[in-house]
């Protein structure tokens, strides 16, 4: 049995006809930007998520850099980033004119240390962005108390975290912004790229919103400038067929998670990943840690089963953003090691229950 680390031909499968209908209906309105479909995802997610709006954007890194831009970030000012994320998470930073300062992850959750942050604020400093990585919320009660504190402003990197709640949030509302990305292999993927930014301040939200287009007010009223980044028409349609299907998907999620974890239990050179309390994660990945990651990979791989690394270097290290640095990386230990040791298993809601069996055998023979 081959078993893929992801099949997007089977989310695919479950809504194409209802995809065409809505893709028949835009090229008969011709309603490519910014038409009813965009609407109709927009009040949507917001509505799903407890908002009081959500925007739609180009792509997920466009909606970091819109969501620092409405914060009115300056040239220079300093943002806080979890070192072990998705590059964009502080490439968003850098575009927006700031300057990404990184801090440690919690090794039991993988998601910013709050106490590591502190550590790291200086007169520079901005906001925090927090990442929910993998499907998992991160410590938002320590980080908000933590920035009303400081005085600075808490951004949601949720791109990873669609459904996901914290408390009695869902993950979106509980920082000043929240940015997602609708890239085709998340938790809600589209069919190419797409973002969005949401949050609990609708002031806010209009000006992500007038940023997202030209920074106008109305039309031809340009009030400061922005950019061009808006969620597609054709996108949002597809959008608009899986948010009903969301919740039902991330329970599998958590279904096939509950069948690894039951699998792996006996099996000690493995460390599971550790839900936070009072959180319910949608496992956008499955990760387990192993100082023999790339044999495991290898006798994977070897018996059909894929799995991928994400991510094999800490932000810190990389040579974008090393280069030019007058002082040495700091050391983020719990970061690197992760970097080395982190391996996500197959994790999507079309697998089939017998594959996840055949994963859980292939694994526990390579340990035995
Ligand atoms: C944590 C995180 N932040 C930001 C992004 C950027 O999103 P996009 O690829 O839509 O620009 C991603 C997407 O891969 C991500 O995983």
């Amino acid at each position: 049995m081959k078993i893929s680390a992801l099949r997007l031909d089977r989310a695919r499968d479950r809504i194409a006809p209802q995809v065409k209908e809505r893709w028949r209906r835009v090229v008969d309105n011709t309603a490519f930007v910014l038409g009813p479909e965009v609407r109709e995802f927009e009040e949507g997610f917001a509505r799903f998520l407890g908002a009081a709006g959500c925007v739609g954007v180009g792509n997920g890194t466009d909606a970091l850099v819109l969501a620092l831009r409405a914060l009115d970030l300056q040239p220079g000012d300093e943002v806080i980033v979890p070192a072990f994320t998705f590059f964009a998470t502080a490439e968003a930073v850098v575009l927006a004119g700031g300057k990404p300062v990184f801090a440690d992850v919690e090794p039991a959750t993988l998601n910013l240390s709050a106490a590591d942050a502190e550590r790291r604020i200086s007169a520079r400093t901005a906001g925090i962005i927090g990442v929910h990585l993998y499907g998992r919320p991160f410590d938002a009660e320590a980080l908000l108390n933590l920035c009303a504190e400081r005085g600075l402003w808490l951004v949601e990197d949720a791109a990873q975290a669609h459904g996901a709640v914290c408390g009695d949030l869902r993950v979106g509302t509980l920082g000043a912004l929240a940015c997602w990305s609708f890239y085709p292999t998340k938790n809600l993927g589209a069919w190419g790229d797409g973002g969005a930014v949401t949050g609990p301040d609708s002031e806010l939200l209009e000006r992500v919103q007038r940023l997202a287009n030209h920074g106008q007010l109305g039309r031809y009223q340009h009030h400061e400038v922005g950019s061009n980044s808006r969620l597609d028409s054709l996108q949002a349609a597809v959008l608009n067929c899986r948010l009903p299907l969301l919740d039902d998907d991330n329970l599998r999620r958590r279904e096939i998670a509950d069948h690894y974890r039951g699998a792996f239990a006996g099996v000690d050179e493995i460390a599971l990943p550790e839900d936070a309390e009072e959180t319910i994660p949608v496992y956008h990945q499955f990760a387990v840690r192993t100082t023999r990651r790339d044999a495991l990979a290898e006798h994977l791989a070897s018996e059909g089963i894929g799995s991928a690394v994400h991510y094999p270097a800490p932000l810190h290290t990389l040579s974008a953003i090393t280069r030019g640095a007058t002082t040495p990386p700091p050391s983020l230990p719990v970061a690197e090691a992760a970097a080395r040791e982190l391996l996500c298993l197959p994790m999507f809601p079309e697998l089939t229950n017998d594959e996840v069996a055949e994963v859980c055998l292939s694994v526990v023979r390579f340990y035995a």
